[in-house]
């Protein structure tokens, strides 16, 4: 009910059309689709996001679409990334909201084979626009590792501002990585 001091009703269910996309709430049946997904690009997305290596089977994704369907239901934005056919590419979130400080934080993924295609800031310029206008947000974070230069121009092409680095932010295994966090405040993001 995180929202609910906004006065807006909660927006679980609401599906965003892109020009090439839809992003919509993932649902059970979705998990075989997020399992291939993830498990066809453990590599790739495990040397980011290192909850990837400990995805072992569908239980676990069940797991998490249970998750995300209760946070869409208190106000964040959980998203799967579909292309037309109805493949899963990849899955973004606006979470960790503050309503007291009208602010989310934005996390995403896009599977291997479906990268480089500009999809990662299609489906962000979308959610972004729409956690603005429907969440009440003002502000939305992003923590990218300071060698993630890929992730860092999808947020610059959104309209994301550098604003600093947090040292040893996340622990990858023995592994400490520094991330920048960046910052998008309502009326900056770019089309
Ligand atoms: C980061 C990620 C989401 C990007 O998804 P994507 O759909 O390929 O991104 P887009 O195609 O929208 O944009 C990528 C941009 O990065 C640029 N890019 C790619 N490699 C780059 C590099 N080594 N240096 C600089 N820019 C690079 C691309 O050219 C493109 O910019 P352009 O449109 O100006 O040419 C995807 O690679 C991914 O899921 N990676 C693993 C997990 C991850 O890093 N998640 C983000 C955690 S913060």
């Amino acid at each position: 009910m995180a929202f609910m001091s906004f006065g807006l009703p909660s927006r679980e269910d609401v599906v965003i059309h892109t020009e090439r996309l839809l992003l919509r709430p993932l649902t059970f049946a979705d998990v075989p689709l997020l399992f291939d997904a993830i498990d066809s690009s453990r590599q790739f997305l495990s040397r980011r996001l290192p909850w990837a290596e400990s995805v072992r089977g569908h239980a676990d994704l069940r797991v998490f679409v249970d998750k995300c369907q209760r946070r869409n239901g208190e106000g964040e934005a959980h998203r799967g990334i579909f292309e037309p056919d109805g493949r899963l590419a990849g899955h973004m979130s606006i979470e960790e909201c503050v309503p007291a400080r009208r602010s989310g934080e934005l996390g995403y993924w896009i599977r291997e084979d479906r990268a480089g295609k500009g999809y990662a800031t299609e489906a962000a310029r979308a959610l972004l626009a729409w956690g603005f206008r429907q969440l009440e947000l003002h502000r939305v974070t992003a923590y990218v590792d300071t060698d993630n230069p890929t992730s860092a121009r999808v947020l610059e092409k959104c309209g994301f501002t550098r604003e600093g680095v947090f040292r040893h932010r996340m622990q990858a295994g023995d592994d400490w990585r520094d991330q920048a966090v960046f910052g998008v405040l309502e009326g900056e993001l770019k089309a």
